[in-house]
């Protein structure tokens, strides 16, 4: 199992707190810390394995390594033990029963043994669990997908083993012909006998029947996924330290919703509540309301020539989804189907509660190389037979690699080309500096590639490795080191040539922004120099790096380090080659973007807002969304930067920008925020809406001279143009013709709905996400139909009688007509209507429309 450290114990808190069950004990526990030291780490307690029970005492030495990672945890990682003659075996005393066995380890240079030399196989127990093993070559697989990152440095395999009346747990390595094996730590945890050993089979997808498991099958964990929610270290599982890594790498296409839900989750005797943790219950991704028009799908590569078993965790967390037969879905392993009817309510008598469901399918390896491949999962609603919500979900997920005439080794990785070269030190002219850091994301490490066919982003396998467990603190300072790094000054000045004038690539109401190298200038890096600010101001960066660091997510920019030393406040991200969103639009003498393109960026910005509310277990408002804070990467993947970091501002009394930069920006600003004070997220919700005609209409939000009056707003002016019916006159000319009418009327009303004047009736971020998601399916339909899209706004798409009426209506309709949906039959046809009441935004007259969406079913 692969695995990465992070810091999100926090998030955990909101479950503790609701969580009653009690964990579950393991009868059998062993954690070693090989070639160290017995010592405590993160509430764990690591044991030497020097001169222990475990191990003969001879034929092993053990060495520490110089090799120091910054994201590699100390323990147990910089120890090893290693093995340079013969067989050498850990014997452990235990019960009967299934126990998990995780190897521990960090490839790295020991004494003068260098990593890619040592080559060994391992085996327990009569099976063979890894053979002519090489560490550095799958730390430098798991770790290729790094954008701009040096390989995995340390990674954790996890195997199951059915100890059955021998008393002992043997783990034997043998280092190959002229190499050597070492380890850095063993941790063995007996679990239930039932959890993942059952007297009945799995169903088998596919021609070949599948094993049953039982006590003479081994399994290794490949994936352990709390899907749609975040990462759970080791001491946040249910007493058996299991990780479970979050999914969104491993989702093909940018699709689904991530939920959430906070009452306490209740368990079964079928589920019992060791099952998985609550938190893994209490999330899920599903597909939204849109669902009919894809698959959900994941991308899991494996190894070939082997069995798996999944197993899928389904928990009901939508309120609305309260019976059988209301939401029912087909789900495909490979593409072969693995259920047609999938009904979480049918298989729990109606009361929705956590239930896990074990599928097991054969990987054929065509060609006998055993090389990996992409294990499909997909899952779409089964629109005859599903009642009431078109949709599908999945709370969490598991993948088993089950043994194969008692062996799971496969053929080690090919070893990965190192990652590109930085680009050459980007023209430092400073004529044309963006007002912000142009910066991306640390994504979590996931690959982002953008795949044209269909326009769908792909965020195929990531690659993750270390336990979060060990997560440290720097000593001095309490912030989390780990994934977010600590620099030291020298690095900094290192990096930016001592603060080169010439490295200036943006300057902000806070300070400048540097492009940096780092790494040995293999990794190019935006750096933020904060102005020198007050003691409080100091306080809240420190406050503001521990809440940055949690977040991750592949639409925000996250921070990948920072450096406090000497007073100074530097903040580092990732460099982002493509700018900032508005560059691309009017402002930079950029080709224009084609419309799909910018529906995929605004989609991409909606999900990394949707996250900032709801991601964590406090609302994140972002406070200042518009354009130039919507940054995009090589792929033009959108990222939205600068979240959080407006409460950065000094304190002093008298700083102009400090107090427009804490509330935002004129044209993106909350009419109500600005009114009342009141801040909330819907507030960022308008801003968006902003955003969204910016893009349609490649035009400031706000634009002082030269205009007539009632354009100078573009919020105002667009919600004008919309309630006429005369939205098309104001698109960018240069993508009037790409764009489908239905979708540019679907758009229209997204941003409409963004920009309402009372919060309250603005739509939250995963309602705009699935309706921009519906835009785009809009415009890709109707280019299937066409061929060709026309640029005639009364001309039908084709593929749904969409009609347009405007008229206008009297004051008193207002209130019952915001959105209401019906059932219509027209001409044969039956579908769904959708009216959209709305006032005039200028406050001053009294006029309202009506508008009316008609969608076939
Ligand atoms: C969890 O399961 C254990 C073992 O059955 C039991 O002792 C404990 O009470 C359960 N906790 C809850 C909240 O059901
Ligand atoms: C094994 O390693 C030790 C320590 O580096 C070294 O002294 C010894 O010669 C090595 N033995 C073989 C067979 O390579
Ligand atoms: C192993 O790595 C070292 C550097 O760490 C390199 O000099 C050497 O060529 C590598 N050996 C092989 C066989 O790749
Ligand atoms: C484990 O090793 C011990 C000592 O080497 C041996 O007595 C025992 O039979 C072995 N157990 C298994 C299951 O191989
Ligand atoms: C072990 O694997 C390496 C690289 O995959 C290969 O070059 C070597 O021949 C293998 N050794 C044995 C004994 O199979
Ligand atoms: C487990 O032990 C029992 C009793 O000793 C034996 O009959 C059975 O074959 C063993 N199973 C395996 C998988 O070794
Ligand atoms: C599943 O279908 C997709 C295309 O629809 C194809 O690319 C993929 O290789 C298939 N997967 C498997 C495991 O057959
Ligand atoms: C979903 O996947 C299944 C299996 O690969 C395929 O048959 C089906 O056509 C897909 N549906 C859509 C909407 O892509
Ligand atoms: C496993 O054993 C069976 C029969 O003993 C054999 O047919 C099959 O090829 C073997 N599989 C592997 C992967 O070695």
């Amino acid at each position: 199992m692969f695995t990465f450290p992070l810091p999100l114990f926090s998030f955990l808190l909101l479950f503790s707190t609701t969580t009653t069950a009690q964990p579950y004990k393991p009868t059998d526990y062993f954690l070693l810390n090989c070639g160290g030291a017995s010592v405590t780490s993160n509430d764990r307690k690591w044991d030497t394995d020097e001169r222990s029970k475990f191990i003969p005492s001879t034929t092993s030495f053990t060495s520490t390594t110089n090799n120091h990672h910054p994201s590699t945890p100390e323990i147990p990682y910089y120890t090893a033990r290693l093995f340079n003659t013969s067989s050498f075996t850990y014997t452990f005393p235990v019960t009967n029963g299934p126990k998990f066995l995780r190897l521990y380890f960090y490839p790295a240079t020991y004494s003068s043994h260098q990593a890619n030399q040592s080559y060994f196989s391992v085996s327990s127990n009569g099976y063979t669990l890894l053979s002519n093993f090489s560490a550095f070559l799958t730390a430098s697989y798991l770790g290729t997908n790094l954008v701009g990152s040096p390989p995995v440095p340390n990674f954790i395999k996890e195997f199951i083993i059915y100890v059955n009346d021998t008393q002992s747990l043997n783990v034997t390595f043998t280092p190959s012909p002229n190499s050597y094996a070492f380890i850095n730590g063993i941790e063995i945890v007996s679990l239930p006998e039932n959890l993942y050993y059952k007297s009945k089979y799995p169903k088998s997808i596919g021609q070949s029947a599948g094993p049953m498991i039982k006590e003479d099958i081994g399994l290794e964990n490949i994936y352990r996924l709390n899907v749609g929610g975040i990462q759970i270290p080791p001491t946040g599982d249910t007493g058996m330290y299991r990780m479970w890594d979050q999914d969104y790498g491993y989702l093909l296409s940018a699709a689904g919703l991530t939920q959430v839900y906070k009452n306490p989750i209740t368990y079964t005797a079928e589920t019992p509540n060791y099952t998985a943790p609550e938190v893994v219950y209490a999330t899920q991704r599903s597909m939204g309301k849109l669902s009919e028009y894809y698959n959900l799908t994941w991308l899991l590569p494996v190894d070939s020539g082997f069995y798996y078993m999944l197993r899928l965790h389904f928990c009901s967390i939508i309120p609305e989804y309260t019976r059988k037969h209301a939401v029912i879905f087909k789900i495909f392993i490979n593409n072969q189907t693995a259920e047609q009817y999938a009904d979480l309510f049918y298989w729990t008598q109606g009361t929705g509660f956590p239930v896990f469901k074990d599928y097991v399918v054969y990987v054929y390896d065509s060609d006998g190389s055993g090389r990996k491949q992409d294990l499909w999962l997909a899952m779409t609603p089964n629109l005859e037979a599903t009642e009431e919500y078109n949709d599908a979900f999945l709370n969490g997920l598991e993948v088993f690699k089950l043994t194969m005439n008692r062996s799971l080794a496969g053929p080690n990785p090919e070893l990965q080309p190192t990652p590109p070269s930085p680009p050459p030190p980007s023209p430092t002219g400073k004529k044309k500096t963006p007002p912000y850091a142009v910066i991306i994301g640390g994504i979590g490490g996931a690959l982002v590639l953008m795949l044209s066919v269909l326009g769908f982003i792909v965020f195929r396998r990531v690659k993750r490795s270390g336990d979060k467990s060990d997560e440290q603190k720097s000593k001095d300072s309490g912030l989390p080191s780990g994934r977010c790094r600590r620099f030291t000054i020298q690095e900094v000045k290192d990096a930016t040539k001592e603060f080169d004038e010439t490295r200036v690539i943006g300057r902000g109401g806070f300070g400048m922004v540097y492009i940096g190298y780092i790494d040995n200038d293999k990794t190019a890096v935006a750096i933020k120099r904060l102005n020198a600010l007050s003691k409080q101001g100091f306080h809240e960066f420190r406050t503001e790096i521990r809440l940055l660091s949690k977040l991750r997510h592949v639409q925000l920019v996250s921070l990948i380090g920072y450096c406090d030393d000497e007073g100074e406040m530097v903040l580092v991200y990732d460099y982002m080659s493509n700018g900032t969103l508005q560059d691309h639009l009017y402002k930079g003498k950029k080709p224009h973007l084609p419309w799909k393109r910018r529906l995929e960026i605004c989609i991409g910005a909606a999900k990394g807002l949707h996250y900032l509310h709801t991601g964590v277990n406090r609302v994140i408002i972002h406070r200042d969304v518009k354009s130039t804070n919507i940054l995009l990467d090589e792929n033009f993947v959108a990222k939205v930067a600068d979240f959080g970091l407006s409460k950065l501002g000094p304190k002093e009394k008298g700083v102009d920008y400090v107090s427009t930069a804490v509330k935002g920006t004129l044209g993106y600003m909350d009419p109500e925020y600005y009114k009342y004070q009141q801040l909330t997220e819907k507030s960022d919700v308008y801003s968006f809406g902003a955003v969204l005609l910016e893009v349609l209409c490649s035009r400031p939000a706000v634009i002082n001279q030269g205009v007539p009056d009632e354009e100078m707003n573009l919020a105002e002016w667009g919600r004008k143009n919309y309630g006429k019916g005369t939205l098309h006159e104001i698109v960018d000319k240069r993508i009037r013709d790409e764009i489908a009418p239905n979708c540019l009327m679907k758009f229209g009303e997204v941003a409409n709905s963004c920009l309402r004047m009372k919060g309250s009736k603005r739509p939250k971020m995963d309602e705009v996400v699935w309706r921009l998601e519906f835009a785009l399916q809009l415009q890709e339909a109707a280019e299937k139909m066409d061929g060709e899209v026309s640029g005639d706004m009364k001309g039908g798409s084709g593929m749904s009688g969409n009609q347009e009426f405007m008229f206008p209506v009297k004051e008193e309709d207002v209130s019952v007509v915001e959105e209401y949906e019906y059932n219509y039959e027209l001409e044969g046809s039956t579908g769904v209507g959708i009216q959209h009441g709305l006032t005039s935004t200028d406050g001053s007259s009294h006029e309202v429309f009506v508008s009316e969406t008609i969608l076939p079913r």
